[in-house]
């Protein structure tokens, strides 16, 4: 029988530079979608597919996410006192009291092959989850979930693909597979941003893992890469090398929100199927499209 994933790595020490002066002295998984920031988005997700242990692998600007995590007994005490029962369950519940965080920070961005190494101690000898909050999926089943199911099936790591446009290969990591039944397939190469004319295909690994442990014998070997970052594609080509790895070509629609136009895709997107703000919003948008067509 398969291992139960019971740990969802969150790589967040990343210097977000795209996001300047925005992410200065507060990490981009910090950046809210209506109204939530990207990495309560990504705890629910893993939460929804199991997780009980919630890594954080945080850089300089790591507070904003431990006290989003934390319980806030004076903010609780005054919405109780203005009878805010709505607002006090969004801010008690964020994470349940069955599920821990654990913190651990990566003394300096070397990549995110090096971040995911850090979380070694937390991990343990398991499978687990590597979630990247600025890869935003909607879906009607959480993306981590479809793929602890295909994790389940298969016994080893599952990466979550997407086709990307052929120019756009040199932004991921790329597989090429092979025996695809439905979603599933398996990986035969993967390389880290390949010119779009030296690209083996344009499927793109996204920010969605399941990683077998022995990732991390690999990554404890991996030189810098493309960038001269530790690059987690490079330990996963040497993976491929000893055990199979998977693609999963999930359900749902991902933004990237790592970058400005997915960022407000993502939130225009979100506010429109947001229960009561949509309607308004909605309302508001086709007025001021038609106001631009004039
Ligand atoms: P990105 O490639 O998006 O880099 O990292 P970045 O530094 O966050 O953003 P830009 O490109 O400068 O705008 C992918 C993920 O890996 C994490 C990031 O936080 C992000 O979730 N990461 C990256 C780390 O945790 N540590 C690193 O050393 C590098």
């Amino acid at each position: 029988m398969a291992q139960e994933i019971r740990t969802a790595v969150f790589p967040v020490a990343g210097r977000g530079t795209r996001f300047l002066p925005a992410t200065k002295a507060s990490p981009k998984e910090m950046l809210p979608i209506v109204d939530k920031p990207l990495i309560q988005y990504a705890a629910e997700e893993a939460l929804a597919a199991g997780a009980r242990k919630l890594v954080f692998i945080t850089g300089s600007s790591k507070r904003a996410i431990e006290d989003h995590f934390d319980t806030d007994l004076e903010l609780e005490k005054a919405l109780e006192a203005q009878g805010k029962a709505e607002l006090l369950e969004a801010v008690r519940g964020i994470v349940p009291s069955w599920a821990s965080c654990i913190y651990i920070r990566q003394p300096s961005p070397l990549g995110l092959g090096h971040a995911v190494l850090c979380a070694r101690p937390a991990v343990g000898n398991e499978p687990f989850y590597v979630h990247l909050a600025d890869d935003l999926i909607a879906g009607e089943v959480p993306c981590l979930k479809q793929m602890g199911e295909v994790y389940a099936e298969r016994k080893a790591s599952v990466l979550g693909v997407e086709t990307v446009p052929q120019s756009e290969t040199d932004k991921y990591g790329i597989v090429a597979t092979a025996g695809a039944e439905g979603r599933v397939s398996r990986v035969q190469q993967i390389v880290e941003k390949p010119k779009p004319q030296e690209a083996p295909s344009t499927l793109a690994v996204v920010g969605r893992y399941v990683l077998s442990p022995r990732i991390f014998d690999k990554l404890e070997r991996t030189g810098r890469g493309a960038g001269g970052e530790i690059q987690l594609t490079d330990a996963i080509a040497d993976l491929l090398a000893e055990e199979p790895v998977y693609a999963f070509e999930f359900e749902g629609r991902r933004y990237d929100c790592g970058s400005k136009l997915g960022y407000l895709q993502a939130t225009v997107e979100l506010a429109l199927k947001h229960e009561s703000l949509g309607p308004n919003f909605g309302a508001y948008l086709e007025k001021l499209i038609a106001a631009r067509k004039r």
